[in-house]
């Protein structure tokens, strides 16, 4: 059974400067909540509730949103003010936190492998928060792919089919169908130029990782960027195993961008928070 959950978060944000100079990018709010929080509640609904932050200088603020503030408490006992302070305490009392800090930004990857004192010997669910996903149909993203871990017993990367221009902003994946959702991946290329992407299919920010991939980033070279790429950690692991990429079901808002931002603004006002559902 998955029961963890890493939250790579120790970057700067800087599509989102100035707002990002002195705030975690993962703390900007979607309507009022940050999107960190929509992270940990999507995980906590797909039954991982062993959360691991990995942070970086500035970053503090992460820390003190998942702990009780008391003058806060204190100050709105009682008042009608309370139910704000409801799905935090909730997500307080059913998960537990536990951080490490990234001193260099060396890539996703890295940050990965930074996580690994915190998550051991055992599969587990990454999240980029800055990819907020909700599927009001149903299941939430990175529970559809707990269930599908748990039929094919290897690692998973959510995508979606983007513009075909796009590609360079994202991990492209090409694969044979197993499903008309799930393809067993042969090959996979971080950030292509159009002209290089195999397909349009793009990795989105949810991964279910097997704990072995720990030691194949730990022998992945830099790659794209002069980062350590888990695209290509990934790429290993689906030639000497198995990796499947799954056509998620529901919507992806890129909130590392003003637009997706906007976006996910609108649709959290309008489903979440104008129904009374957004605490
Ligand atoms: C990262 C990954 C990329 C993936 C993307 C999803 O890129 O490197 O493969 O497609 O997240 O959001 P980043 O957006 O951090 O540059």
């Amino acid at each position: 059974m998955i029961k963890k959950c890493l939250f790579p978060a120790a970057g700067y944000g800087t599509r989102f400067l100035p707002a990002t100079k002195a705030m975690p990018k993962e703390m900007l709010p979607v309507v009022n909540k940050p999107l960190i929080q929509y992270g940990v509640e999507e995980a906590l609904d797909a039954g991982l509730s062993e959360i691991s932050i990995v942070t970086g200088r500035g970053k503090r603020a992460l820390e003190d949103h998942f702990d009780i503030s008391y003058e806060l408490e204190n100050q709105i006992k009682g008042t009608d003010k309370e139910k704000y302070l409801v799905g935090i305490r909730r997500l307080l009392d059913e998960c537990s936190f536990s951080y490490t800090r990234q001193t260099e930004m060396k890539g996703l990857g890295h940050a990965i492998l930074t996580g690994r004192p915190l998550i051991g010997d055992e599969p587990f669910a990454v999240v980029l928060a800055d990819d907020l996903c909700v599927n009001p149909e149903g299941d939430g993203v990175l529970t559809q792919m707990v269930k599908l871990y748990n039929q094919f017993r290897c690692s998973i990367v959510a995508i979606q089919e983007v513009d075909p221009q796009e590609t360079h902003k994202y991990g492209v994946i090409a694969g044979d169908m197993i499903r008309d959702d799930i393809f067993r991946v042969t090959n996979m290329v971080e950030k292509p130029k159009p002209e290089d992407a195999p397909t349009n299919l793009a990795i989105i920010g949810r991964y279910i990782l097997t704990p072995d991939i720990f030691d194949i980033i730990a022998n992945t070279e830099p790659g794209k960027g002069g980062e350590i790429q888990i695209t290509d950690a990934l790429l290993q692991q689906a030639r000497s195993g198995c990796v499947i990429a799954y056509k998620f079901k529901g919507q992806r808002f890129d909130c590392g961008g003003a637009e997706g931002y906007i976006d996910a603004t609108n649709f959290c006002f309008e489903n979440y928070y104008k129904t009374g559902k957004a605490y």
